[in-house]
């Protein structure tokens, strides 16, 4: 595994956007076009109001692409389903702090299996609830629309929590990566690298366009 420090640009194209019916192709289109990461979106229909993928889908990226798999575990029980995802071949996963868990034992164990360990919290969680754990983590994932949907707009008051995040590591010397997901695009890529962000996820911005490596490298440069 690449380790980037958290000043390095990272652009993580978010698979619930690609055409699932060309899923190889769509994988080789992200990766042709630039991508760091690939963000798989896990959603288990109750921490969500939808459903996506398992483990097993991700044993067929892992075992048919190279790249980094940023796996975004939108679950109730993520400890329960970990050892699967770590044979699965994720490379980070990233898990909620509202869900049904002991967090700081659950990132233990995603650092114990030598994955980037990732917390991420919604949109009207407050910032206070990750601190506890941000001496813990790789990664601090801030859901910028609700989670369980591509296609949103971008929440303002999320970029606040992004600055927190950063003055926050700023001030005790931590060095994990601020990513946002949702509501991503050229111009909202400003404001949230403006706020702190190091880290975008973007499905509708990148698959939805028709030149994916332009659209890529005008979001790495916003
Ligand atoms: C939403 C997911 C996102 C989603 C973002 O719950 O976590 O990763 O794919 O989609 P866009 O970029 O379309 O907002
Ligand atoms: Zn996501």
């Amino acid at each position: 595994m690449i380790h980037h420090p958290c000043t390095t640009r990272l652009i993580a194209p978010s698979l619930l956007a690609a055409d699932w019916s060309r899923l190889p192709e769509e994988c080789s289109r992200a990766i042709r076009a630039g991508a760091d990461w690939l963000h798989c979106d896990v959603m288990d229909g109750h921490f969500v109001d939808n459903i996506t993928f398992g483990p097993q889908f991700i044993e067929c990226l892992s075992k048919t692409n190279d790249i980094f798999l940023d796996v975004h575990l939108m679950i109730e029980r993520p400890d329960h389903f970990l050892p699967r995802f770590f044979k699965a071949g994720a490379d980070g996963i990233t898990v909620h702090v509202e869900a049904q868990h002991d967090v700081a034992e659950t990132l233990r164990r995603i650092r114990e299996a030598r994955c980037q360990a990732g917390l991420s919290l919604r949109p009207e969680t407050d910032f206070a609830r990750v601190v506890p754990f941000l001496d813990q983590i790789d990664l601090l994932l801030v859901m910028t629309v609700v989670p369980g949907f591509g296609g949103q707009p971008l929440i303002p008051a999320t970029l606040d929590t992004v600055r927190q995040a950063k003055a926050w590591r700023e001030t005790h010397g931590l060095k994990y990566h601020i990513e946002v997901d949702g509501g991503i695009t050229q111009e909202t890529a400003v404001s949230a690298t403006q706020a702190g962000a190091n880290v975008l996820v973007a499905g509708s911005s990148l698959f939805g366009s028709p030149d994916m490596a332009a659209a890529l490298a005008a979001m790495r440069s916003a």
